[in-house]
Order: structure tokens, then sequence, then C-alpha cells
């Protein structure tokens, strides 16, 4: 799926491209099926320029069987099902991918379903597990529940025992509290800060992930309890914002701020590894699952980037192909 002019969902174009060929330490994925990522949006716009190296066209994850495997790689076998996280070009029959961004499907997933879990599983237990150490007893607030990022984060904040509290439409609070969120919040009608400090009881979130930026900055270090970790990983509320360094030196606040597509490939692999040692048995014992809003034919793609662009879908948006 190419892009031959940035634009509107309309700029995208399904087109012949050349196959990839696995180079060293790669194998080649005959993709099953991509997801809709926000990123994609502002990549079409011309927004998002691809990583060097990445493919030109979108996509950052996908399932599928392998087809061809590079030198230098062990372990994996042409024919096994798999999914990936990948720097771009999901979009496409065929992805050349590391090794070491591969993920065996989990028991109990369908092929197709499982493009929906590379990306938000790395982004969501990079962020909330191994930098922000979210504990058990601890209070999660996560910021745009309903999106394929927040659906995700919810269900492994009530896997690792947090009290997990979401802002979100009005819309979408109850399927998030069938996912286990114990607090709902329409940020539309309701302060956020208010209401986060009424269900905590004044003391505030243990673990903020936060896809807003500089528009709630100010809200969500007011939000953090005393020792509180806020992980900024999205800025669709700006990207600069007046930061009260007395306020979060007061809590003993940490504040960080990560991408995942821009990592290099060993701390991609790196957290490939941890989501497969630590995340993976929870979807495979059904506690953490693919929330999947629908499923397109990779030829509507268009349609798929409109749906997200509203965000009336709940969790994510899969293009399907074959
Ligand atoms: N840094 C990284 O490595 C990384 C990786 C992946 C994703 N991300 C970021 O994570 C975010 C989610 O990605 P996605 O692909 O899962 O997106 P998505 O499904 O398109 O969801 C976007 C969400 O934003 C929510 N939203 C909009 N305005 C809001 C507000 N004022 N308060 C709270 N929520 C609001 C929407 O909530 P409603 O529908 O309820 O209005 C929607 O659920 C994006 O910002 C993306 O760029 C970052």
């Amino acid at each position: 799926m190419t892009i031959p002019e940035p634009g509107g969902p309309d700029a995208l174009l399904w087109s012949e491209v050349p196959d990839p060929v696995p180079g060293p330490g790669e194998v080649v994925v005959d993709v099953r099926a991509t997801a809709v990522n926000r990123a994609d949006l502002l990549q079409r716009q011309g927004h998002y320029p691809p990583p060097p190296g990445a493919p030109a066209y979108p996509g950052l994850e996908c399932s599928g069987m392998i087809g061809a495997i590079g030198p230098g790689v062990a372990g994996w076998e042409v024919g096994q099902e798999v999914c990936a996280l990948l720097a771009g070009g999901g979009y496409a029959e065929r992805v050349a991918v590391p090794a070491g961004q591969l993920l065996p499907v989990p028991a109990g997933v369908d092929l197709v379903d499982a493009a929906a879990l590379p990306e938000v599983a790395c982004t969501v237990w990079s962020n909330v597990v191994r930098l922000a150490r979210l504990a058990e007893g601890e209070t999660l607030l996560v910021h745009g529940g309903g999106s394929g990022i927040g659906t995700f984060a919810v269900q492994l904040g009530v896997a690792l025992g947090a009290t997990v509290v979401v802002t979100a439409r009005a819309a979408k609070h109850e399927r998030l509290r069938e996912l286990g969120a114990a607090h709902t919040i329409d940020y539309r009608e309701q302060d956020f800060l208010e209401e986060v400090r009424r269900v905590t009881d004044g003391r505030g979130a243990d673990v903020v992930l936060d896809i807003m930026g500089a528009s709630y900055l100010s809200r969500n270090v007011a939000a953090l309890a005393a020792d509180g970790r806020l992980v900024v990983i999205g800025m669709q509320g700006g990207r600069k914002g007046e930061l009260d360094l007395g306020e979060l030196l007061a809590k003993r606040g940490t504040l960080a701020a990560t991408a995942l597509r821009s990592r290099p490939t060993g701390q991609k692999a790196e957290i490939v590894r941890g989501v497969q040692e630590q995340v993976w048995p929870l979807v495979e014992a059904g506690r953490v699952r693919p929330v999947v809003d629908r499923r397109l034919p990779i030829t509507e793609a268009a349609q798929a980037h409109r749906l997200v662009e509203s965000s009336d879908h709940l969790g994510k948006v899969l293009l399907t192909l074959g």
C-alpha cells in the first residue's frame, strides 16, 4: 500500500512493489493481517516519515507465515505462524523483518487477531511495566482507554493487580468496565484530575500512561501520587507544555517519554523477548486478549483510516489479506 502523495485516506494506493528479500538476520513474512495504528494516519499525511531503512509504506505490525529465512537466522522455520513488530511496511503481501522482532502466535489466538498484538503489547509493556514498574495494588491511569493502546493497557494493568482508571468518551465506558477498568472518566464532560482525586481518596495515580502530551501535562503531574510515574507516549494534545518542576519534585515524581518505532533493532528485540516472556503467558491464559473492533480487507484501507480518524472504533482495526 503506497502513498504516492501525502494526503487524506484516499492517498493510500494498493500497487505493485518489489518483493522484499530477507537480509542477514531477517525473515520475510507472508502477511495475513496488519493493523491500523494512529501513527499510520500521520505517515499518510506526510508528518511521520519512516525511520531510515524501513519500507516507505505504512504498517507497524503484522501476522502471517514465515515465507523465507535470511542468513544467520536460527529458531524459526518456513511456514511457521508468527506475528511481528515492524518499523513499517506491514500494509503489504510480504514484509522483511529482523528475526528479533518476531513473536509466535499465542496459543488460543486466531492468526488474523494476532496482528492486533505486537505494537500495543510492546508499547504498553515497555512503558508501564519495564519503565514505570507498575506494581500490584497500585493505581494506573490510562488516557484514551478505548484506543488500541488503551484497551491493552487496561487488561495488562488489571492482570498485574492494579486498579485501572481510564479516560474515554462515554460510549466506550461499558466495554472498558468489561475489560476490567474500575473507574471510567468521560474526558469530554468531566475533569479527569478531579475524578482521579475523588476515586483515589486524594492519593492520585501511581502510574499515568498518557497519549495527549502538552494539553494534559500539568493535570497529569497534579494527578500523580507521591513517587508516581508519568509516561508520555503520544502528543495528540501538542508537544510543548509547561511543567511545574516544584510539584514533580515535591512528589518525587518521574516523567518519561518514549517512542517505540525509532528504537534501534537491538532494543526492539529486547522488548519483544520481554513481551514473549511476561505478556504472552497472560494472553494464553485469556487474561489479556486482542480487542478487535473490526476486520476490513486491505483494499479498504482508506475506509479503515477514516474509521480510526473518527475514533468511533474501540481497540484495533485490522486489515486482512488473502
Ligand atoms: N510512543 C510510542 O511508542 C507509541 C506507540 C503506539 C502508540 N502510541 C500513541 O498512543 C496513542 C494511541 O494509539 P492507537 O493507535 O491505539 O490510537 P487510536 O486507537 O486511534 O486511539 C486514539 C485515542 O485517543 C483518544 N483521545 C482523543 N482525545 C482524547 C482526550 N482529550 N482525552 C483522552 N483520550 C483522548 C480517543 O478516545 P475516545 O475515542 O474515547 O474519544 C482514542 O481512543 C496515539 O497517540 C499514538 O500515537 C505511541
